[in-house]
């Protein structure tokens, strides 16, 4: 798709730097990378039981820190759903989301498979950097997937809180169920899979399963009947638009994510697992 583009930002394509003005019109190819995840995005409700127990939970994190402020670089950032919730958490903080779908209108267009000098265009250095359910959409291969989490690392400064969450329950990716298939996710992986390869560039300092009540609609995949238009698509629909939207469902998600999502045993069956690291330090 071709269009004129009123550009706020600079944007960074493929490691070519398009610098802009404000406001500059001019012809920008705003072709979507992930067409069907980019209109699933702009289509859903952001306000979710799944996102409110992983924003609540992240900004638990960010309040550990005890920092007034705090700056935080949020990557793979899509529409910037964690700015909105972590504001309307009445968090005070500086906010810059990089993606690389232009359509979502990041404040940098940077491509994680070459991010070329994207460092350059950030502001300041980030006190946090989010990197939430973005990993499994990179690559298909842990060879490539430690080099970009490499690249990841090199953006960023040694003195950082990175957060990270990553799926677990969620579409039941860590069975890997051969009758699956979400082409979105280009990897799925344990959630011990996940750790190692974190821990090729990050110390991980605390494990948490994110989301127990928002699992649920999930449970009808593990038949290998399951197709997305049977019976059994229809009621993960229906469950996961519908019914598991209950309000009182968010405090109750909330409350077993703190107590039993810190309990090994529990870390495995939620929906997202969520990583708090910090950068191990370049030798
Ligand atoms: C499931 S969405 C998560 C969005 C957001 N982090 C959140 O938690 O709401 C995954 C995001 O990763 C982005 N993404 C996927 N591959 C990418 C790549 N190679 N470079 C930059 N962003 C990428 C997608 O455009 C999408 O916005």
């Amino acid at each position: 798709m071709s269009e004129v583009a009123y550009s706020k930002n600079e944007t960074l394509i493929d490691g070519q730097d398009i610098k802009s003005d404000v406001p500059t019109v001019e012809v920008v190819e705003k072709q979507d990378r992930s067409p069907y995840l980019v209109n699933r995005l702009l289509e859903s409700k952001e306000k979710n039981l799944f996102n409110h127990v992983k924003f609540n939970l992240v900004k638990q994190e960010i309040d550990k820190l005890g920092l007034a402020n705090p700056k935080i670089l949020d990557i793979g950032c899509g529409l910037q759903v964690s700015r909105q919730y972590l504001e309307a958490l009445n968090l005070q903080c500086e906010y810059f989301g990089i993606d690389y779908e232009p359509r979502f209108n990041p404040d940098l267009v940077v491509d994680l498979l070459n991010p070329g000098d994207a460092k350059d265009h950030f502001h300041w250095n980030p006190d946090v950097v989010l990197m939430l359910d973005v990993l499994e959409h990179l690559h298909e291969e842990m060879p490539i997937l430690e080099d970009l989490l490499a690249g990841v690392r090199s953006l960023i400064p040694d003195e950082c809180t990175m957060i990270f969450t990553l799926p677990q329950m969620y579409r039941l990716d860590r069975f890997k169920l051969s009758h699956l298939h979400y082409p979105e996710h280009k990897i799925r992986l344990h959630q011990s899979e996940w750790r190692k390869l974190l821990e090729t560039q990050f110390d991980v300092h605390a494990v948490q399963g994110v989301g127990y009540v928002s699992v649920i609609p999930y449970l009808p995949m593990a038949s290998k009947r399951y197709t997305p238009d049977n019976k059994l698509g229809k009621m993960f629909n229906y469950m996961r638009s519908s019914l598991f939207e209950w309000g009182p469902f968010k405090p109750i998600d909330l409350w077993l994510s703190n107590t039993i999502g810190k309990l090994n045993l529990f870390k495995t069956v939620s929906n997202d697992i969520m990583f708090v690291c910090t950068p191990k330090k370049r030798s």
